[in-house]
């Protein structure tokens, strides 16, 4: 019998990614385009808890988890905060229909799944704050010294302006905006890239710290063009964005040719999205040019696009 059941979203950072895992503001928006699943059913007396993943052929009991493994971790966490001690006899469930190691926030979207439906299965409704903060937890696993934006706009729902360790700020788009997503194909790991860059800037500060200084102003002025339905500024920011991106080395050949090819066909800006080497990359177009843009970003090759606003 299905006890609980909890979706959430796949996302997309729009402005400031790296950056801001150095303090600087970035811009994120949720897609519901793509999206994870928990499912909790009841499981047969004395069973314990029971983890599936269909989608990559997984199934395992709680208790032979080994204590690195992300979903046990959400469980075992929110069941701690729920001051559930001994794990109930459950089934639980998670599908994704999100991309992994694409840059859409897949990790984040899982646990987010897990923590609320196990919260609706004690009969709480989890407010996002907390949801946000247990993710976070799960999210160190993944990333090892995430910024804590994934977590925070995947739990809220909601476009926001993100600090890190700063309260949330939500954006109010004033005109909504249509973007392409286009997945390299290439799978890439945040934790290898962000590593990478940390190193490059330890060992040379001041060839790095003011074009994240600069990412972070980006970001700053996208909010202002967002909040006041200034499509063209935002998509100046987005092509400010990008070649700072290249300079401080997270994108690639397979990222600019579909950055390249998504301007040739119409879109208005476009960049990488998230932690770059491979993953996504977004386009900025009308609801008008949308499908011809995705076109192009497929015959570029481009594996799979999804068209979304961001309102
Ligand atoms: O996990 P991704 O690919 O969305 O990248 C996260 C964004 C970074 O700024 C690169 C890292 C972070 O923790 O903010």
């Amino acid at each position: 019998m299905l006890l609980s059941r909890a979706v959430a979203p796949g996302k997309i950072i729009l402005f400031g990614e790296h950056a801001v895992v150095y303090g600087q503001p970035a811009i994120a928006a949720p897609v519901t385009q793509a999206q994870a699943v928990c499912e909790i059913e009841t499981a047969p007396h004395l069973d314990g808890l029971t983890i599936a993943a269909p989608d990559i052929g997984r199934r395992y009991r709680l208790e032979e988890a080994p204590p690195d493994d992300p979903l046990a971790v959400a469980v075992r966490r929110t069941l701690a905060e729920l001051n559930i001690a001994s794990p109930p006899d459950l089934l639980l469930t998670v599908r994704s229909t999100i991309p992994v190691a694409c840059g859409l926030g897949s990790g984040a979207a899982v646990s987010t799944a897990v923590i609320l439906a196990l919260g609706r299965y004690c009969g709480r409704e989890l407010p996002p704050q907390t949801v946000s903060d247990w993710v976070f937890e799960v999210e160190k696993i993944h990333h090892g010294t995430p910024s804590g934006i994934d977590n925070t706009v995947i739990a809220f729902t909601q476009p926001i302006f993100f600090r890190k360790g700063q309260a949330i700020e939500r954006l109010n788009v004033h005109t909504p905006l249509t973007f392409i997503i286009a997945d390299t194909g290439v799978k890439s790991a945040t934790y290898k890239v962000v590593g990478d860059l940390r190193a490059r800037r330890q060992a040379e500060p001041a060839r790095y710290d003011p074009d994240f200084e600069a990412i972070g102003g980006i970001a700053r002025q996208a909010r202002q063009a967002i909040e006041t339905g200034d499509i063209a500024g935002v998509a100046d920011c987005m092509r400010k964005n990008q070649r700072l991106l290249r300079k401080i080395g997270v994108s690639s050949m397979e990222l600019d040719r579909l950055v390249t090819a998504g301007e040739q066909a119409g879109a208005l800006g476009a960049k990488l999205s998230g932690a770059g080497w491979g993953g996504n990359m977004i386009a900025l177009a009308t609801p008008e040019t949308a499908q011809p843009v995705a076109e192009a970003l497929l015959n570029a090759g481009a594996a799979r696009t999804i068209i979304t606003q961001v309102t």
